[in-house]
């Protein structure tokens, strides 16, 4: 590929976009912009704790679009959403009185350790009476496996897998899902890999050997790694001028950038 556009990233973005990985290992840094998180309207919650839920304005959108294309709008609701450190630690202590460690440990993350205060993150449950706050269930059957199923269409991964707990610090979670939006939940989903996995992996591609992501037979994105400079800015080179490209920090030294081509560039 031949560069001929070049970005300029300030350093204090590595900690802000929809692939930012956090985990026990790496923290919160930089809170969501207020600006950027809206109140739920249009999804019921699901739950007492939390009645008007916030969430980021893409995973938001999204997941009402991956609500309404699945026919699950008047089955699921949101039990969960945006958290502030303050409210996280208040879950985790009371986890912890009523729970004990084991429990709490494999349910709710740290204090900072969240990734429900980057504003990406939903707890989702079947509408019913006396949801559970902290597991509560989302079916594999009839129109909720079917919601599953669209998941990565819709930029979302189901965050805490059975057989990842190693790699991601937390037990199976089939009501967390997380957006990091496409082609990322594709190219996860595709290979089975964790967030964690998908970090690591994309370290190996550059602007000039990127990882290429096929859609039927089409090469429709390209994604790499760009690690952040000592400076404060990072120069990133993303092709030429009529290529959209996106990009995020990865929550630790550098960034993810996407660059779309052809006609799936729609998709996003
Ligand atoms: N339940 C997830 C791990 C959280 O507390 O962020
Ligand atoms: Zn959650």
């Amino acid at each position: 590929m031949t560069h001929t556009t070049i970005v300029s990233l300030d350093s204090t973005f590595i900690h802000a976009g929809p692939i930012v990985l956090v985990n026990g290992e790496h923290p919160v840094i930089a809170p969501p912009l207020a600006s950027s998180l809206i109140p739920v309207a249009s999804v019921p919650s699901a739950s007492a704790e939390e009645r008007q839920p916030l969430l980021e304005r893409t995973c938001l959108r999204q997941l009402e679009a991956w609500l309404a294309a699945s026919g699950a709008s008047g089955s699921i609701g949101i039990v969960s959403g945006y958290r502030t450190r303050e409210q996280q630690q208040q879950i985790y202590e009371r986890s912890l009185a009523e729970n004990g460690f084991a429990f709490t440990s494999s349910y709710v993350a740290l204090p900072n350790r969240s990734e429900h205060q980057t504003g990406l993150a939903v707890d989702l449950s079947e509408l019913a009476d006396n949801v559970d706050y902290i597991r509560p269930s989302l079916p594999d059957h009839g129109v909720f496996a079917a919601f599953k199923r669209m998941a990565a269409s819709f930029g979302f991964i189901q965050r805490y897998k059975e057989g990842f707990e190693s790699m991601t610090g937390i037990a199976c979670e089939p009501w967390h899902y997380r957006y990091v939006g496409a082609p990322h939940s594709l190219i996860m989903e595709r290979h089975n890999w964790c967030l964690e996995q998908y970090i690591a992996v994309m370290r190996r591609f550059t602007a000039d050997n990127p990882y290429e992501h096929w859609s039927d037979g089409t090469l429709t994105a390209e994604v790499y790694y760009a690690k952040a400079s000592e400076t404060p800015e990072t120069t990133i080179p993303i092709g030429n001028a009529i290529s959209r490209h996106e990009w995020s920090g990865n929550n630790s030294d550098g960034f993810i950038v996407t660059v779309w081509r052809g006609q799936e560039q729609m998709l996003s």
